[in-house]
């Protein structure tokens, strides 16, 4: 994907001091037994795109549930808006959390405008989002491509002005032409000023609208640093991917 596609360079970069949207400190989280993800400190800010890589199996969908309120931590704090929660996902999502889970939930027997009327989102901010989605309106969902689907289930997301975007691969599956586009306007939607924590598979082109890079390996943070660390040091990120033992 073509760097000056997603804008890098000439945004301005928000600035170091401002505090967190959406934070882990020492976060560890699982499913009942020990911990899957253990220790993490992540931090998510207003305009930036920050995103977890790592191999299969490594804890990505796991910590986005947790940063979302959908997954109790077992030690350690999540903090939204500058304050420690533990409030469930609903509550942070009136109050401007989205989150956007690997399976795509469109609803495939109604139409995309019914879709987004579904999701309390107005068609018309949809559309400035995908303007592509407009010829569509009217079909079911079912009939349109995985790619189209997605672009539906990120318009909505997006359409209601959410603070953070969590979002769980949503490049699965789809051809790098959308690719690009859905990263595109997610670059897009950071340059005004949403916080995005994105687990993506795509590596390169991730990196190519990130800020924040963070790699994910048996549960723990095996890399963190700057997209442009992360490009400069290919080898240390490359290396957190070798197969689990
Ligand atoms: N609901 C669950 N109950 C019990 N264990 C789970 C559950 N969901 C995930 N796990 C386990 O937690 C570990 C991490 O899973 P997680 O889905 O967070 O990884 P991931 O990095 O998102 O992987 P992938 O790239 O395949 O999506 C895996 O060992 C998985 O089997
Ligand atoms: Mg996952």
């Amino acid at each position: 994907m073509a760097r000056q596609l997603a804008g890098r360079g000439r945004r301005s970069r928000p600035a170091a001091a401002a505090p967190p949207v959406l934070a882990a400190h020492g976060l560890s989280a699982g499913y009942g037994g020990a911990p899957v993800v253990r220790r993490l400190d992540i931090q998510v800010r207003a305009g930036e795109v920050v995103v977890l890589l790592g191999p299969n199996g490594a804890g990505k969908t796991t910590t986005l549930l947790a940063l979302a309120g959908a997954l109790a931590p077992q030690a350690g704090e999540v903090h939204w808006a500058g304050s420690a929660t533990a409030a469930p996902l609903h509550r942070r999502a009136r109050s401007g959390l989205s989150l956007v889970p690997e399976d795509r939930s469109v609803i495939m027997s109604l139409t995309v405008r019914e879709n987004l009327r579904v999701g309390r989102c107005d068609p018309a901010l949809a559309l400035a989002t995908f303007p592509e989605l407009a010829e569509h309106l009217d079909r079911r969902a079912g009939l349109l491509s995985g790619g189209q689907q997605q672009m539906v289930t990120l318009a909505r997301a997006l359409a209601r002005r959410p603070t953070a975007l969590l979002a769980d691969e949503l490049s699965l599956g789809l051809a790098p032409q959308i690719v690009t586009r859905l990263l595109t306007a997610v670059r897009a939607a950071a340059d005004e000023g949403l916080a995005v924590l994105l687990v993506e598979q795509h590596v390169r082109s991730a990196l190519t609208i990130a800020d924040h890079v963070h790699v994910l390996r048996h549960g723990r943070l095996a890399w963190s640093g700057t997209a442009a660390e992360a490009e400069a040091n290919r080898d240390a990120v490359a290396s957190a991917y070798l197969p689990l033992a």
